[in-house]
């Protein structure tokens, strides 16, 4: 990937904001609430690998074949709409949440064709006023330059208990034990992937957010965007 992390231009067309880590560590609830403290564009990057995994399964590619699954992830229209995820204009925000859906998305993610194809997708949401960027390999591969890095991490069992709840709340059907297993299994393959795997940038601000609320690690971030980007448009009660 290291072509795409090359990118001919000093400055991206609005900043970026990255926010990166495993699952269940509250990236998506704060890459949410500092989207709208700014009043700035959100990418949640797991979608797209979720769409793509969703549509291989649909469609019958295997999970194996990269260059197949790098052409159907081409092939997709993969769109966010308010809440709603889109596939080749189906709702699919739902189905795409299920721990099966984040299997396959880890599972298709290892392949750089796919991760190839969602690149030029990815660096095109850069728009003003900024974007915030949630996934795995934001600071480090698709928004190399971001002035603000944030890398978040959990103990496991926090994370599989986050994601536990999530599932949930949204009345899916999720086994404590199967969800950690599966957890670990993710993240192992995540993380020892060839091709971007999931490590926090060398200039990322690490937070661990096991024993800390999402409020205080919203407040956390917000006090290094103020650092890093003394111009953006925070209110000045961001946390509360
Ligand atoms: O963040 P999530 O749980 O929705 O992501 C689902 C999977 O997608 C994750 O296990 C790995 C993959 N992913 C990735 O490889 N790179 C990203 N930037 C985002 C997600």
């Amino acid at each position: 990937m290291s072509e795409q992390g090359e990118e001919q231009g000093n400055h991206y067309p609005a900043p970026v904001i990255t926010i990166d880590g495993p699952s269940g560590t509250g990236k998506g609830t704060i890459a949410e609430g500092l989207a709208k403290l700014l009043g700035w564009h959100l990418l949640d990057t797991g979608a797209l690998y979720r769409c793509v995994g969703l549509a291989a399964v649909r469609r019958g590619t295997p999970l194996d074949q990269g260059a197949a699954l790098g052409s159907l992830a081409a092939s997709l229209r993969i769109e966010f709409d308010a809440e709603r995820v889109l596939l080749d204009g189906d709702d699919v925000s739902t189905d795409i949440r299920t721990a099966a859906a984040g299997e396959h998305a880890s599972r298709v993610a290892q392949w750089p064709e796919v991760r190839r194809a969602l690149w030029r997708l990815q660096r095109d949401a850069v728009r003003p006023p900024g974007l915030i960027a949630d996934g795995r390999d934001m600071g480090t591969v698709v928004y190399p330059r971001a002035p603000l890095k944030v890398y978040l991490d959990a103990t496991p069992r926090v994370r599989a208990e986050r994601r536990h709840k999530q599932l949930k709340e949204k009345g899916m059907d999720a086994n404590f034990s199967d969800l950690e297993r599966e957890l670990a299994e993710r993240d192992r393959r995540d993380r020892e992937r060839a091709v971007s795997p999931l490590a926090p940038a060398e200039d990322a601000v690490v937070i661990d957010t096991s024993s800390i609320g999402v409020e205080a690690v919203l407040a956390r971030v917000v006090d290094e965007v103020r650092r890093a980007l003394p111009d953006a448009p925070l209110s000045t009660e961001p946390a509360a």
